[in-house]
Parts: C-alpha cells; structure tokens; sequence
C-alpha cells in the first residue's frame, strides 16, 4: 500500500481487507489472555475488572476515555525481564513507549535501567529520582542543551548517532572535566518487523552510522581519540513489533565483525553491545510473541555464538524493551456515543475519543482488539469498526472487530494493549482533553497521569 498518499478516505471504505479475520470469536464475552493484562477478568455481573475493579466504576470515578494501567502486570513484567537477562546483562526500559514519574519509580524499585530519547524525558526520569548513572540518553539530533544536561547529572551512556554529535559529547565533557561513557549507534542493514525482517545492502534512515561503507568504523577511530569519552560499545536497533529473532541474530553478526575490526586495528575490545527494543506483543489473538527467557536465552547464544567465533570476551549485552513491558499492561476505556449500521457492509461504533488517543492505527494500520466491558451480551456478533470522534475519516481505534449486535450508546468499550505508544503519542486534535492514566492495583485506582483540563488547552493559548 502507498504511504505517499494521504489515505484517510477511500482506504478505509473498503471492506475486509485480505488476511483479516472474517470469523466471529466463538464467545464474545471471553478475555484472551495474551492481549489482556494479568489481573483482567470478567465478574460474575459480566463487568471487566482490573486490579479488582469494576470498569463500571473506574469510568464513574474517572470518566472516559482513560487509560487504566495494571501495576502489578507492569510489575511482572519487569522482573520477568529483569530476571532472564540475569546480572550478565542490562535491560533498560524504553521510556518513549509511556513514561511518567510513577513508572520511573516502578521501573527502579523493580531494579531496571531506563533508556530515554529527550530533555523532557530525562527531566522526568532525574525528577523521580532515577540514578543517572542508570540512564541511557538516545536521539538522533540531541541539542547542545539535552546533552549537558545529561553530562551534568551523569547519565550512564550517551548513544551517540553522528560525526557531529561525537565531537560534541566530547567538548561538553571537557569543558565539564569529565569523561562521558557512550555508545556508537550503527545501523547494520537490517530492518525487522514482525514476523519478517529484510536484510538492506545499505540504509536509507537518519538513525545511526552505516556498518557498510565504513562511516561506523570511522566514528569508533574518532571517538577512541577523544579525551572526553569513554566508548563503552556498539548500539543496534533494528525495528519494532518483532516476534522473531532471526533479524537480531544478523545485527549481532554484524555487530560483532565491527568489534572484531575494532580490536584488530585498535587493539581493544569494547565491553558493551546493546541490541535496542522492539519485541512485540499481542494486540490480537492472531500474535504470538515470544516470552523474555526466550528472547534471553536466543541473543544470549547469538551474541557468545559470534564473539567465539570471532575470537572475542563476550561483551556485556543490554536490550532496551519499551513496547514489551508497557504495551500489554492498559487498555482504554471508551463509551459509546453513536451505533450506525450499514447494512451488508459493517457497523460504525463511535467512542467518546479516538486517533488523538491512539493514533497508531491511523499512523500504521496497527490491529487492536476491543470488548465490551460494562456488561456482558448474549447477542449475536456483529461486525463492526470502532471509530473516534474526530472530524476525519481515518479515525479510527479498531479497524475491524466482532462486538455485540446489541451494543448500543452508553455501553463501555474496553481496547486492550494501549500501555505503549497510545498516551506518549496522544494530541490535542480538535482540541481534545487528552485522558488520564490511572494506576490500578489491589483494589485501589490512583491517577498518575491527570486529565488534560479546558484550563490546561486556554493555558497555552496565550490570545
Ligand atoms: N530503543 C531504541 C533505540 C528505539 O528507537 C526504540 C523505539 C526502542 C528501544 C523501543 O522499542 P519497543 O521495544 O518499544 O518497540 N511509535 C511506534 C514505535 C516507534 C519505536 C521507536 N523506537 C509504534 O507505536 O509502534
């Protein structure tokens, strides 16, 4: 399909597209568990819960639409990622999935370390008390500002992406007596998405130094020169939503025949590889992700695999998983305004938000799922398209899924897997109050991210 085209008419008027799902769930009102977080269930009254908690009631408490995040499913999944990297390995948490002072507490507390990507990020990471020393700073383009803010407060490494950035880092750390530790960023050819990764000859993306051609070796001769740093390693990211780890096992071939070079002409071994993020979830019953020891245990042999054979000490490993951890753990709650049926064709639910809430369907035709969640139905299914409020017609949450033929205005719908990319992505499109994201654990909601407020929109209309 076109990307070149601004597609938010025609596309969406045509009916299933092929390789959809046509058939209906054989139970409507059942909870899949790999879309839905831990603690989600239905109640005897046919109400979804979390944490213990009617839906019913989190929407009368905080109105919709919301985000409700499942803290001990944010929990779990730390530790299980924590636990099959071991102490041998680092995983730090990609914060641009969703970030907020009440995650980066979660996120220490649960012992990770913490990638960020701006100076805004890094504000609410050293904010919440994060240990610098345990944050990563990315960005292709960081200004003179983000990096010395990030060299004042000791970040732990600084991924570097370019010529001029590594002459920069090195000047702000001189003039700050101090030598920074960093990564050089390269790219290794391959592009990785779900169930396929395509090997490139060369790379046509802003991101990183391209292994071939030799700009990633330059960069390395530069910065081994340079006082102010310390070159840590070599960083690799190589796509998102990735269910497999064929695409990994060439970028750490690549990878490692860069370290191999470097000790050969340098005659050091860099101690670090970080391998980026990108492990995928499950937004519908149709994705099977692979769990963390899984991913653990293939990189873990991919990486020694390829330094023996090259002669080299394994280097160290981090991963930076943002979607993995995140993603699963909120679903937004909506309400219906408006059932409109076309008949032969589908029926349009709208909600009460839509793209400014979750562009990602929009933005890359993402697949979600979607219950209803304020009761349960013994109604036949119906095909339908759950649809935002917003004054165009990509708007769209759920391209196509099976709801209740009695949904009607009032009823809840609840999206699962919205933890990532949905509020760290939201907009005051049409000048939308963007919704809160409330923590819910043990029978207790508490509100981490509020409400945007009319006040908060004027607020910045300075008139
Ligand atoms: N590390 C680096 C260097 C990255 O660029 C990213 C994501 C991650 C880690 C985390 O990737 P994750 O594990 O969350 O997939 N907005 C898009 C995703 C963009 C990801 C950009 N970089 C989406 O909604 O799918």
């Amino acid at each position: 399909m076109s990307r070149s085209a601004h597609p938010a008419g025609p596309r969406y008027a045509d009916v299933l597209p092929e390789g959809h799902y046509t058939a209906p769930p054989a139970d409507l009102n059942a909870l899949d568990a790999h879309v839905w977080s831990r603690t989600v269930t239905r109640d005897a009254d046919g109400v979804i819960t979390v944490g213990g908690l009617k839906a019913t009631a989190l929407a009368e408490e905080f109105g919709t639409p919301a985000y409700f995040l499942d803290e001990e499913d944010f929990r779990a999944r730390c530790r299980a990622w924590r636990d099959a990297f071991g102490t041998e390995a680092d995983v730090f948490y990609a914060g641009k999935a969703f970030l907020s002072r009440a995650i980066v507490r979660w996120i220490h507390e649960e012992d990770l370390n913490l990638d960020v990507c701006s100076s805004g990020e890094l504000l609410t990471a050293l904010d919440a008390g994060m240990p610098a020393e345990r944050i990563a700073l990315h960005g292709n383009n960081k200004s003179t500002e983000e990096i010395t803010r990030a060299v004042e407060a000791g970040v732990g490494r600084i991924v570097v992406d370019s010529f001029q950035e590594i002459a920069r880092v090195a000047h702000i750390a001189e003039r700050l007596g101090k030598r920074q530790r960093v990564l050089i960023r390269v790219t290794v050819g391959v592009e990785a998405h779900t169930h396929e990764f395509i090997a490139t000859a060369h790379e046509d993306q802003k991101f990183g130094l391209a292994l071939g051609g030799g700009q990633a070796a330059e960069a390395v001769r530069r910065a081994l020169k340079l006082d102010g740093l310390e070159l840590l390693g070599i960083h690799s990211h190589i796509g998102s939503q990735i269910f497999d780890t064929s695409g990994f096992e060439v970028a750490a071939h690549r990878v490692v025949g860069l370290l191999r070079q470097i000790r050969d002409e340098h005659g050091v071994e860099l101690p670090e590889i970080d391998l980026g993020g990108g492990l995928g979830i499950a937004y519908t019953s149709e994705d099977d992700p692979r769990e963390p020891y899984e991913i653990a245990t293939a990189l873990r042999e991919i990486v020694t695999r390829e330094c023996r054979a090259a002669g080299l000490t394994v280097p160290r490993l981090s991963v930076e998983p943002g979607r993995a951890i995140v993603g699963p753990t909120a679903f937004t709650l909506y309400e219906v305004g408006t059932v409109k049926e076309l008949p032969g064709l589908r029926t349009y639910v709208s909600v009460d938000g839509g793209m400014s809430d979750n562009i990602r369907t929009a933005l890359y035709d993402a697949e979600y799922s979607v219950a209803l969640a304020s009761r349960a139905s013994t109604a036949e299914p119906m095909l339908a398209r759950v649809v935002g409020k917003h004054c165009e017609s990509g708007d769209i949450v759920v391209r196509d899924a099976f709801l209740p033929a009695d949904t009607a205005p009032g009823d809840l719908l609840a999206v699962p897997a919205t933890g990532a990319y949905c509020r760290s992505m939201a907009s005051n499109y049409n000048h939308a109050l963007r919704p809160p994201v409330v923590a819910v654990k043990d029978g207790t909601a508490r509100v981490i991210v509020r409400r945007e407020t009319e006040e908060d929109l004027l607020r910045l209309d300075v008139g």
